[in-house]
């Protein structure tokens, strides 16, 4: 069991938390992580760190290390990244060497479209709690909605391009969420999620899940608020998480004259308030950077918010198209982005 240290904001006495509310743990090195409560009483940290594409096991070492330097704790991977590996053997060490402690780190994998049929999201769990080398996983995602042919291949598609669904029946992330639901049971992960899920597929989840997806990873930021999806999420008390907040490091993003002028006033960059923004509207970050500095500044948001005029501004930028797809995609049954 995760414990909570948690602070009392007003009254003095320590309170039950509830669902999307903010509170602070503190780690066993005496710092604080700020995290936000999920549905299922567990915690995250509010903001992760993400590790696709960090290039090869040496600089995604060094990117992973600067990263705990700098305080994150939550760590987002996949099975598709193919870095578990060397993201395994970092955590490993620093936990040996008493510097990290297990309790304090939150660990997200996820089951990628090839491995939807039961045995097969149960052996993918059991693959990256190995290569992790872990003895549970804090929270395993349903990486997409959308089954593929069962098989090594990560992305088998016809000759005309097309990916090849598992089944071409409607709906089909049924049978996997059953195998997550059972990774629970045997003690394997602590909470289990979906990615890239639309309103309606979350809502058929949610009416048959035994075990309820507590949160669902989505690209987010300032040019793709995804407002409909969060308000309908967090009704349903699923907790959305930001993938790409910064639009994958797009210059116009990061120039953008409205988030600009609000870190002035702040002495922050426009990145810095496109992450501050998702947090104070209760949605959770995992932003990445192989960089340092930018892996420092990133996580360096905890001392400012925005206030409601300025939460106004950023969300009333003129949004733009949605930047992450799978291609040949579009044919398949459960395709997600028809609608948000
Ligand atoms: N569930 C899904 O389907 C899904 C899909 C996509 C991503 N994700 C997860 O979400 C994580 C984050 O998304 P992402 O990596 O696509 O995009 P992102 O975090 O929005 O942006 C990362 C890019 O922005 C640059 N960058 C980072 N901080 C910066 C700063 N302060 N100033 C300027 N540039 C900066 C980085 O370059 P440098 O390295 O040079 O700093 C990198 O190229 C991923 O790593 C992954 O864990 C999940
Ligand atoms: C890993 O990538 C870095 C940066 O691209 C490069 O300098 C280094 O030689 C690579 N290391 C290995 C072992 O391939
Ligand atoms: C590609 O072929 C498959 C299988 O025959 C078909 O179902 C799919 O619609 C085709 N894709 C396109 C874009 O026509
Ligand atoms: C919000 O903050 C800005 C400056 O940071 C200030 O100009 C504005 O008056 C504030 N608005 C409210 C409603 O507090």
């Amino acid at each position: 069991m995760i414990t909570f240290v948690l602070i009392p904001i007003s009254d003095g006495s320590p309170k039950r938390a509830h669902f999307g509310e903010l509170i602070d743990h503190r780690n066993s090195d005496g710092s604080v992580t700020r995290r936000v409560v999920m549905a299922d009483g567990r915690s995250l940290p509010v903001l992760g760190f993400g590790t696709w594409q960090l290039g090869n096991d040496t600089t995604v070492k060094r990117a992973l290390l600067h990263a705990l330097d700098a305080g994150y704790r939550l760590i987002d991977t996949a099975h598709l990244y193919g870095n578990e590996a060397p993201i395994g053997e970092v955590l490993r060490q620093r936990m040996s060497t008493g510097r990290l402690s297990r309790a304090d780190l939150f660990v997200t994998t996820k089951v990628w479209s090839n491995h939807h049929s039961k045995a097969r999201v149960m052996k993918s769990i059991r693959d990256s709690l190995r290569k992790l080398q872990l003895d549970y996983l804090d929270l395993v995602l349903l990486h997409y909605p959308a089954g593929f042919r069962d098989g090594t291949d990560l992305f088998p598609i016809y000759r005309n391009g097309s990916i090849i669904p598992r089944t071409w029946q409607k709906d089909s992330y049924l049978e996997p969420w059953r195998a997550m639901e059972e990774a629970v049971r045997l003690g394997l992960v602590r909470s289990i999620g979906v990615s890239n899920f639309n309103r309606r597929q979350t809502r058929k989840l949610l009416s048959n899940a035994k075990v309820r997806p507590v949160l669902n990873q989505v690209e987010s930021h300032p040019y793709l608020r995804q407002s409909k999806l969060r308000q309908y999420l967090h009704k349903r008390q699923v907790l959305m998480q930001a993938y790409a907040p910064l639009r994958r490091g797009d210059r116009s993003l990061l120039g953008d004259r409205t988030l600009g002028a609000i870190g002035r006033r702040h002495r922050k960059t426009a990145a810095q308030i496109a992450l501050r923004w998702q947090i104070d509207r209760s949605v959770a970050v995992v932003v990445k950077s192989s960089n340092r500095a930018r892996i420092r500044s990133n996580y360096n948001i905890f001392d400012f918010h925005l206030n409601q005029t300025e939460m106004r501004l950023v969300n009333g930028i003129r949004q733009k198209a949605r930047l992450y797809g799978i291609p040949g995609l579009e044919t398949h049954p459960d395709y997600p982005f028809n609608e948000e």
